[in-house]
């Protein structure tokens, strides 16, 4: 087997990373930036920080503000619009896997013209896009190392996945420091999102035996530091295990994909706006069970990586021990249930169907250890509703 794999070109990680964007843009040739971010870190002062520090290093810069959760067509549309107007050369994401979906998305129609349905797997995108340098500040969505962005469809409110090596951005820069103001309940939504990613991409049929390392070790990270900055958000030790955990998950599932558990959770994200990493969560524990039979050894072997289970253990014993841990673990960071979130009941079973379908076409189900149907899919969103 060969593997194929993909990361970007320039990865800084490490506690001030952040002051090396010049000389990252420097190493790019760029001039104009467009720095594409949300309006909360606006608020908090880091997008203009960082355009000073872009000014003051002799470039023009930016500040694209409108992304939101959950990253709509429309919004991309805007994104493109500034970009070409200001006759930008490159995008700065700043913020967490919003601003960096969109930006992937502005920089695909900037070079190749047309909308995000028209890139919707499992269609290629021609064109590289412009210099893309991602910053994260959320450890999570792992998107500033991955060939992936979901775009959501303005007008049909589907969450599509696009993916291709061109949606990779030149840069990363993964600076723990950025992370350390996140909310509890952030903390542990993208947490979990790069735990499901850890997992899904070590029992992916599209593993190989570079993923599993990274996958393998980035789970065994989240498991015991993800409670801890969780309960002490101050911990720079547990902030930075988690930030380099989730880079390291990002490279993972770009390179061997995920699976039916975010195949299932995009569309309750796009429906009802629950967010991404908390509808992880909410399908995590049930579709873990599910899929067990379909490769119980590789379920064992993520059982023991993350310590719930010992080496003596049977593949049976320590793949139900994982359902158990994850069971525990959601009730440890609080997740709710569809239910307990306040999604209504009548239009969550009412699109169970529909959501079942789109989950299917997202490709994402067929990477499963075991490859459901949509009838079984559909029993799995009754099984999480409460
Ligand atoms: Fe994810």
């Amino acid at each position: 087997m060969i593997a194929k794999i993909q990361i970007p070109p320039i990865l800084k990680i490490g506690g001030g990373s952040f002051l090396e964007v010049p000389s990252v843009l420097s190493r790019l040739h760029c001039a104009r930036v467009l720095i594409v971010t949300d309006t909360f870190l606006v608020s908090r002062g880091l997008p203009d920080r960082l355009c000073d520090m872009i000014r003051t290093s002799g470039r023009d810069c930016e500040i694209f503000s409108e992304t939101v959760a959950d990253p709509t067509s429309d919004v991309v549309a805007a994104g493109v619009r500034a970009f070409v107007d200001g006759e930008h050369d490159a995008l700065i994401s700043l913020g967490g896997g919003s601003p960096i979906d969109t930006a992937k998305a502005i920089g695909m129609l900037a070079a190749n013209g047309g909308h995000p349905r028209d890139y919707k797997v499992p269609a290629v995108i021609p064109s590289a896009g412009p210099v893309h340098v991602a910053i994260p500040t959320t450890a999570g969505t792992g998107s500033e190392v991955t060939r992936f962005t979901v775009i959501t469809d303005s007008e049909r409110d589907e969450k599509m996945l696009i993916a291709g090596g061109a949606l990779l951005p030149s840069a990363a820069i993964v600076d723990y420091q950025l992370t350390l103001s996140m909310p509890a309940r952030l903390t542990a939504d993208t947490g979990t999102d790069s735990l499901t990613h850890a997992i899904e991409a070590y029992v992916s049929r599209r593993a190989n035996p570079f993923t599993n390392i990274m996958a393998l070790s980035a789970m065994k990270i989240i498991w015991t530091e993800l409670p801890i900055a969780f309960n002490e958000p101050q911990s720079e030790t547990a902030r930075e295990a988690m930030m380099f955990a989730a880079t390291l998950a990002g490279i993972a599932f770009s390179n061997a994909s995920v699976a039916l558990v975010h195949g299932m959770s995009r569309p309750i994200g796009a429906f009802f706006h629950v967010p991404h990493g908390l509808s992880n969560a909410m399908l995590l524990p049930a579709v873990t069970a599910f899929s067990i039979c379909g490769h119980e050894g590789r379920y064992a072997e993520c059982a023991r990586a993350m310590g719930v289970a010992a080496a003596t253990d049977s593949d049976t014993a320590a793949s139900g021990k994982l359902v158990e841990a994850l069971y525990r673990r959601n009730n440890e960071l609080k997740v709710p249930s569809p239910r307990d979130y306040g999604i209504a009941q009548d239009r969550y079973f009412e699109l169970i169907p529909l959501m079942a379908a789109q989950a299917l076409a997202s490709g994402s189900p067929h990477n499963n250890p075991r490859i459901p149907t949509a009838e079984e899919i559909e029993q799995l969103y009754r099984q999480a509703w409460a």
